[in-house]
Order: C-alpha cells, then structure tokens, then sequence
C-alpha cells in the first residue's frame, strides 16, 4: 500500500518535471553571457559573405525540430557504424550551413566548453540569419540538449516533402503540435532561398495553378530531364530579403514549389495568405511566434541528452 503509494507519486512527480521542464531566455546568462554575441556576430559574418546561408541556417532549425525535436540530431555525420539524417530524402545534396555550425561551435566551446548544446545555436542561428535579412526579431528560448541518437527514417517520415496536397501539409505540422495557421506563417521562410530542379519539376511542367511566363522562364535552368541540382529562387521577387512578397507571388500563382502554392489553390488558408499580402506587419509578427513554437517542439532538457563538444559527434 505504502509502496504503491510512493510508486504513483514518484511517477507523478517524473511526470510533472517532464512536463514542466521549460526552456528559458537566460538560460546562458552566467553559464556562458556572450554565448548569444558570438553566434550573432558569425551568423551575420556568414550571411554577409553569402546572403543564402541565411536561409540554409533557418532551414536546418526547422529540419531538426520536426525529426524527434529541437535536439540537433541533424547535425551528427553518419560514419562506419552510425546513420544519421543527412542522407534523409529531403536533406541528401540538399541541406547545408554545417561548416557555419561548426565554427559557432568551436567559439563557443574555446568560450565556455560544454554549455552550450548545438540544438541551441542552431535555434539562435535561425533568428540571427531572419534578422540579418531584413525580418522580425523575438526572443529564443534556450537550455535544449543535443541527442545521442538520430533518425533517418522519421527525417524522410516527417519532414514534409514538396508534393504534399494543403491537408497533407496542415497533417505534418499537426503531427509536430502546429496549427495550419502556423503552418502557412512558418511557409513564408520561402521568402528566402533557393530549391533544386527537381524539387519542382512537376509543378512547372504538369501543373496548371501556375503562371505561364513564370513557368516558362523557369524551364530555362530546369530541363524536362537532368539539370536535377540546378538552383532557383524560392521568392522570384526578392530573393534576399525577408519580406511578404512569397505570399504576394502566391497570389499571382508565383509559387515555385507544388506545396507553396497549395497555401493559395481555393482552399482554406487562401484568406490567411491574402492578409499577409495586404499587411506589412502580420507575417512577421506570426512568424515570428511560430518560430518560438517550433523551436520548443519536444527538447531535451534536465539531464537527458548530453551537450555535445563537437556538434557532428556523440561525445
Ligand atoms: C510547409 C512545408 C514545407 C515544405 C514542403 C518545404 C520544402 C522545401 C523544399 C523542397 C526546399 C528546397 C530544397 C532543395 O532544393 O533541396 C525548401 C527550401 C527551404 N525551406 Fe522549406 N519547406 C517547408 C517548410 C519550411 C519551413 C517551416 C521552413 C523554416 C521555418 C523552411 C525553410 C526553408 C528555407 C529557408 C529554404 C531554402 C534553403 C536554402 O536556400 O538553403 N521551409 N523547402
Ligand atoms: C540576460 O542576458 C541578456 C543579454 O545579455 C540581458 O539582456 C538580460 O537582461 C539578462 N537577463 C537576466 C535575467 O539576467
Ligand atoms: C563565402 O561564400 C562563398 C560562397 O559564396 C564560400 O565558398 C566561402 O567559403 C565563404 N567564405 C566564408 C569565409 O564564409
Ligand atoms: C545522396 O546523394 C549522393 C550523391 O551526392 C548519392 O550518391 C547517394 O546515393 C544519396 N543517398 C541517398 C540515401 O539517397
Ligand atoms: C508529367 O506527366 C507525364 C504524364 O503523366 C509524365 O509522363 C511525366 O513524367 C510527368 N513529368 C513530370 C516532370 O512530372
Ligand atoms: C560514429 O558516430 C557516432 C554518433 O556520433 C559516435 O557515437 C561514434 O563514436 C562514431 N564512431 C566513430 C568510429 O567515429
């Protein structure tokens, strides 16, 4: 009776840490107080060298977070014995910014060695790189810890892949505890960077929700056949700024991937992407709320997990 007590209570306790264990702003304060300067400083020195890895950095945030949480298992290279995600179908030849992480890391690690994890730089590296591309700031939430495994098959599960219809785009970040309207405020990170041919092959060749001289212009460095890694803009408009003009181009059926223009195809979220197109500050402000919600999809935190010393590596 005693024992069954204690048992139920002990388990409750574990549950309500579990529950309760918070990542925090200041999380580094002592630990480690330049910690935020010194990724700032090399997010903004990488992003000036080449505006691009703004946008692959955000995008390894988001990649991370969907694969068994925010715990920079996307980070660990595959070797003799262990397999990882970066060969996953939508991170092979695709993701990048590893050698950026890397340098962040090394800083970090002469500065303050084994506090800070690589699941927080690489959710720091995210909204330094929107910031340094013209878009809106917040407030990260730290203490994640780095996992001591990965996942290759719920990387090519669960991050959603550019053929997805509008409900099998609002499943996979239902799956992650987003919303559909977070879902089309965190699509607009398409405001910046590039995709491969084949990424979006399909829709500019055999699909008709798109603008004809746009489609034309693109088949121009994406051949019916080969050209697979040739490289275009995901906002025609403003390739390097971190502006609404994705949902603008969405509304003029300027969407490069088939998933993009899904989020305005006569579905439900048209009126959210049509509000995004007439206001300068409702994107951001979503978007920026819904990267805080994605960054805190399950970390590790307490004593789970390790902080990783070299982020490519379980220590
Ligand atoms: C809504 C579902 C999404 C789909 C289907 C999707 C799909 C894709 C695809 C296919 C590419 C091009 C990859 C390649 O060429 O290999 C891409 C690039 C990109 N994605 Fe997404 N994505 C989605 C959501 C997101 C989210 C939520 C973020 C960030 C929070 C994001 C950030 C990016 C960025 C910044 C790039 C450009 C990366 C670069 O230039 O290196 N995407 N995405
Ligand atoms: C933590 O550090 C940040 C950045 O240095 C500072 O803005 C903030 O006031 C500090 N907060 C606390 C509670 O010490
Ligand atoms: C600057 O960007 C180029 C690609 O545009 C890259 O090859 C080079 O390594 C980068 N240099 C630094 C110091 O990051
Ligand atoms: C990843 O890409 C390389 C080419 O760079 C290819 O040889 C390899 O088969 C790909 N791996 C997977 C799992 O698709
Ligand atoms: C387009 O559709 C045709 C006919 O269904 C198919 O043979 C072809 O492979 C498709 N091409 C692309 C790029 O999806
Ligand atoms: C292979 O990678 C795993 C995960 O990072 C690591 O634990 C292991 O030590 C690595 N093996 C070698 C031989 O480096």
């Amino acid at each position: 009776m005693a024992f069954s007590l204690l048992t139920f209570v002990m388990a409750f306790l574990s549950l309500s840490a579990a529950s309760y264990a918070q990542l925090s702003s200041t999380f580094y304060n002592s630990s480690c107080p330049n910690a935020l300067s010194t990724i700032q400083t090399a997010v903004r020195s990488a992003v000036n060298n080449e505006s691009r890895m703004g946008a692959s950095l955000l995008r390894l945030h988001f990649h991370d977070c969907f694969v068994n949480g925010c715990d920079g298992s996307l980070l660990l290279d595959d070797n003799a014995t262990f397999t990882g995600e970066k060969t996953a179908r939508p991170n092979n030849n695709s993701v990048r910014g590893f050698e950026v992480v890397d340098n962040i890391k090394s800083q970090l690690e002469s500065l303050c060695p084994g506090v800070v994890s690589c699941a927080d730089i690489l959710a720091v590296a995210a909204r330094d790189s929107v910031v340094v591309l013209g878009g809106p700031t917040w407030t990260v939430l730290l203490g994640r810890r780095d996992s001591t495994t990965a996942s290759l098959s719920t990387a090519n599960s669960d991050i959603p892949a550019p053929s997805l219809s509008l409900s099998g785009l609002i499943t996979s970040f239902s799956n992650k505890g987003l919303s559909s309207s977070e879902m089309v405020a965190l699509s607009g990170s398409h405001t910046i960077g590039q995709a491969r041919c084949t990424t979006f092959r399909t829709h500019i060749y055999n699909e008709t929700n798109i603008d004809s001289t746009y489609a034309t212009s693109l088949k121009s460095n994406c051949p019916f056949s080969g050209g697979d890694n040739n490289l275009s803009p995901l906002d025609v408009t403003s390739p390097t700024v971190f502006d609404n003009a994705y949902y603008k181009n969405l509304v003029n059926k300027k969407g490069l991937l088939h998933s993009d223009q899904e989020l305005f195809n006569g579905g439900s979220t048209d009126s959210q992407v049509t509000g995004y197109t007439s206001s300068s500050s409702t994107f951001p402000t979503d978007f920026a709320k819904a990267m805080v919600k994605m960054g805190n999809i399950s970390p590790l935190t307490g004593s789970s997990g390790q902080v990783r010393t070299n982020c490519r590596k379980v220590n």
